[in-house]
């Protein structure tokens, strides 16, 4: 027997609160968000699985994509050139909620939406680009790889090893374990709207 104590949610009002939260995760204005660190998956060259941390830095919930920023030079990007299928994975553990996301990640270098990005960022978010060194390399000691904050540096010292990713999701799995009631749907991207479906959790 079940022990709800609220009506269930309707199917349109899951994937609109999906959305939102995504969205308030990426406002830097906005309260903190456990959402705002995701797991990136990606198809590793040899194959196998690869994941990583990464910050979500824009939602668009009618083109039905997510922004992040990456280092041109990283693996992932050489694994997403080789396979752009992506997964990512958000999770605040406190209310309870997962949301999954699986998409087509664009790469955005040295164009308008870089540039965009670039101009509007935190300068703290944009640091990590100036350093010489392409992540992964092989390094004496931890204090080469660091960049300091405060260097003198050029507004564009960086901006080439700058990149924006943008995942067009294709599919969401959304999962409420919360005392609420346990709840599961996923979505697929249908012409422009989300074809929504019940699941057992
Ligand atoms: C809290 C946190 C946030 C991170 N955010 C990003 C990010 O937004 N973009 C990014 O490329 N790497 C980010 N990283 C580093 C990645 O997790 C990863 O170590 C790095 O990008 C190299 O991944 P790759 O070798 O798979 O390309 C973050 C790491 C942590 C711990």
């Amino acid at each position: 027997m079940s022990d709800r104590i609220v009506s269930p949610s309707s199917l349109e009002q899951v994937v609109r609160t999906a959305w939102s939260s995504l969205a308030d995760a990426a406002n830097p204005s906005a309260p903190r968000s456990r959402f705002t660190m995701l797991s990136l998956a990606t198809i590793g060259i040899d194959g196998g699985p690869r994941m990583r941390t990464v910050v979500l830095r824009g939602v668009d919930e009618t083109a039905g994509a997510v922004v992040f920023y990456t280092d041109a030079r990283s693996t992932k990007l050489a694994e997403i050139a080789r396979d752009n299928r992506v997964a990512l994975l958000a999770c605040d553990s406190g209310a309870g909620i997962q949301i999954r996301l699986e998409g087509r990640a664009i790469v955005s270098l040295n164009d308008s939406v870089t540039k965009a990005h670039w101009d509007t960022a935190r300068e703290r978010s944009l640091i990590v680009y100036r350093t010489p060194l392409a992540p992964g390399v092989a390094i004496d000691s931890p204090e080469q790889g660091y960049v300091a904050m405060n260097e003198a540096h050029a507004p564009f010292d960086g901006y080439e090893h700058f990149s924006v990713v943008t995942v067009s999701v294709q599919a969401i799995d959304w999962l409420d374990l919360s005392p609420r009631g346990h709840e599961r749907a996923v979505f697929r991207r249908d012409a422009d709207a989300w074809k929504g479906q019940w699941i057992a959790p």
